[in-house]
């Protein structure tokens, strides 16, 4: 039997949810042009299409939202945070922003000019757009046992270290205003990165005089498996190891709609004081000024408070092992997913799951379809509905190296016997996969086309 993790808290507010039949699901597919993105979310059962911003605050963090402070400069409630965001990220400089891509657009704004180049293990879709929106073009530098669904290296989030010097010699440092790196890696399978490996990055970037900054969107659920997998680390607490994380680099961005378990907020910090300058003054343009970002006060107190429960050992055995319930449940009834299971979602293989499939027409897609249509499941596609780009010299299209569907785990809301469904489901589709036809756009845009686009099946 697969262990399930009781669940380290109690239900003291519940959130109706229906299933509404088939006819009805179809029709609302239809309605969204079969993209997930355009259902309502009244008319879904379980909803895995994020982690982010979906997840249950605490009875601690409701309180804080109560006793903010809305004074526009200088709040409370700006300084609660501040004296969290020293003690677990220690950077000089912060500024709260309204979500994680506000703090990408901000840092692409001040440092991305056209032709240059940012690398990563791999930039997640908000990250990479806002470098192309700046003329920029973002690289993924991830390890190859990254692309491989069965290999359980322990780090699959880890970057190429090899690559990531030679693409630094190739283009020359003067064309890397700054080298990033994601933690867990979202668009690889929600998998981490070593310590080790996040040393020998930041080597390489100072080496050459590159400004690195860490994606630190889930780095709690990151610093739990470094406990959990590398050795020498199991007797750190996940506090101590984000320090050393944070220390390696020259600043980070952060959705704190992740592991600060908020609804809405991020921020930018930095140590380099010239650059915390130019960003104010972007933020002030943009976001709102530097005490309160795009954030009301009281959202200031829920990431402080939401920050150190990311951080709870308890409750992060309890989310990892949440998800590997789920992984391992869907292994047993023999369906594709990337192994081992990352940190925030299960990542179907949909290009392993409907071989039949070709990428131009979308399996991820045709999966996502199938998950709502059989079991009012949402769930999002991660692959070339979402990143194939056509190459800017041939124009030909190119794929991504894998077809991906995540179903992610909105934090602290889903029960065992909701996980339980969603297998069920699984196992359904399994049953009649053959028959599962690919999908062809109707309507489509440049960038982040996956939330807007339309489809029509191809009979
Ligand atoms: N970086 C990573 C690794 C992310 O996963 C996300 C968001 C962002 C940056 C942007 O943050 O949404 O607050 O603006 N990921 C969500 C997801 C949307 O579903 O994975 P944001």
């Amino acid at each position: 039997m697969v262990h399930y993790p009781p669940e380290p808290f109690r239900i003291k507010m519940t959130e109706p949810i229906q299933l509404i039949d088939r006819a009805g699901r179809l029709q609302s597919l239809k309605n969204a042009g079969y993209n997930v993105f355009g259902l309502k979310s009244e008319d879904i059962f379980i909803d895995l299409l994020t982690d982010s911003g979906t997840g249950a605050m605490s009875h601690t963090q409701w309180a804080a939202i109560m006793t903010g402070d809305e004074s526009y400069a200088g709040a409370r409630s700006y300084y609660h945070l501040s004296e969290v965001m020293q003690e677990i990220f220690g950077f000089r400089y912060f500024v709260p922003t309204h979500q994680g891509r506000a703090a990408e657009n901000i840092l692409s704004a001040v440092l991305v000019k056209p032709g240059q180049y940012v690398p990563s293990n791999m930039h997640f879709d908000t990250t990479d757009a806002n470098i192309r929106a700046r003329g920029g073009q973002p690289v993924n530098l991830v390890v190859d046992e990254a692309f491989d669904p069965q290999n359980r290296h322990p780090f699959k989030g880890n970057m190429d270290l090899h690559k990531l010097r030679e693409f630094i010699q190739q283009v020359g440092q003067d064309k890397i205003p700054l080298g990033m790196v994601t933690i867990t890696n979202n668009a690889g399978g929600g998998q981490p990165v070593s310590l080790e490996n996040l040393r020998h990055i930041s080597e390489t970037y100072r080496e050459f005089g590159i400004p690195f900054f860490i994606d630190a969107c889930r780095y709690a659920e990151n610093a739990f498996f470094i406990k959990q997998r590398e050795p020498g680390n199991a007797d750190k607490s996940t506090l101590e190891i984000s320090r050393q994380i944070f220390s390696l680099a020259d600043g980070a961005s952060m959705s704190a709609k992740k592991d600060a378990i908020v609804n809405i907020g991020g921020f930018l910090a930095m140590n380099d004081e010239d650059l915390f300058q130019q960003v104010c003054n972007e933020l002030i343009l943009r976001e709102g000024f530097p005490t309160y970002g795009g954030l009301a006060g009281r959202d200031l107190d829920a990431i402080a408070v939401g920050l150190k429960e990311g951080l709870d050992e308890h409750y992060l055995s309890y989310r990892l092992g949440q998800t590997a319930y789920l992984a391992e449940c869907l292994l047993e009834i023999g369906i594709p997913i990337i192994e081992p299971p990352g940190g925030h979602a299960v990542y179907l293989d949909a290009g392993g799951f409907f071989p039949h499939i070709p990428q131009s027409e979308f399996p991820g897609q045709a999966l996502a379809v199938e998950l709502y249509l059989e079991g009012s499941i949402r769930a999002v596609e991660i692959g070339s509905v979402m990143f194939a780009y056509p190459d800017p010299e041939t124009g030909e299209m190119i794929y991504p190296k894998m077809e991906l569907v995540r179903l992610a785990i909105p934090r602290r809301v889903y029960t065992q016997s909701h996980l339980d469904y969603v297998v069920e489901t699984m196992a359904r589709i399994a049953a009649r996969k053959d028959k599962v036809k690919g999908y062809k756009f109707t309507y489509v845009t440049q960038l982040l086309r996956h939330f807007t686009a339309r489809f029509e099946p191809i009979l």
